[in-house]
């Protein structure tokens, strides 16, 4: 199967590009110390689906997750919701800075796809 290669340098912090790998959206967030701060901050027994934000991610500063509701596969929003990152508009679910379901009828986190680092602006989704 095919995979993506993302030119990461011009997405500033704060802000979530997506790009479409394999027919899905991918979410790539460049995070800023705050994000990261955040993210390393949530006790896991506040988790529905416990993970800890540094096996989700290869490099604190870009979270990459496959941009599908694990409810009924709607594409969340970013910035949005009650915990600083995404918000699925279609039964409510809100996702935190790190892809993990929050609140809302979704099971499980958003999903992260595999990938790495070519370069340090490059990144290869799949
Ligand atoms: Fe996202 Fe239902 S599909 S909350």
């Amino acid at each position: 199967m095919a995979s993506l290669e993302v030119d990461i340098s011009s997405i500033e912090p704060g802000s979530t590009v997506t790009v479409k790998w394999r027919g899905k959206p991918v979410f790539v967030r460049h995070r800023t110390e705050a994000d990261i701060k955040l993210a390393n901050s949530t006790p896991m027994n506040e988790l529905r689906d416990p993970e800890e934000d540094s096996v989700r991610v290869q490099n604190p500063e870009w979270l990459v997750v496959v941009g599908v509701c694990t409810h009924l596969g709607c594409v969340p929003l970013p910035n949005a919701g009650d915990y600083g990152g995404w918000f699925c508009p279609c039964h409510g679910s809100h996702y935190d800075i790190s892809g993990r379901i929050r609140k809302g009828p979704a099971p499980y986190n958003l999903e992260v796809p595999q990938y790495k680092f070519t370069e340090e602006t490059k990144l290869l989704i799949g």
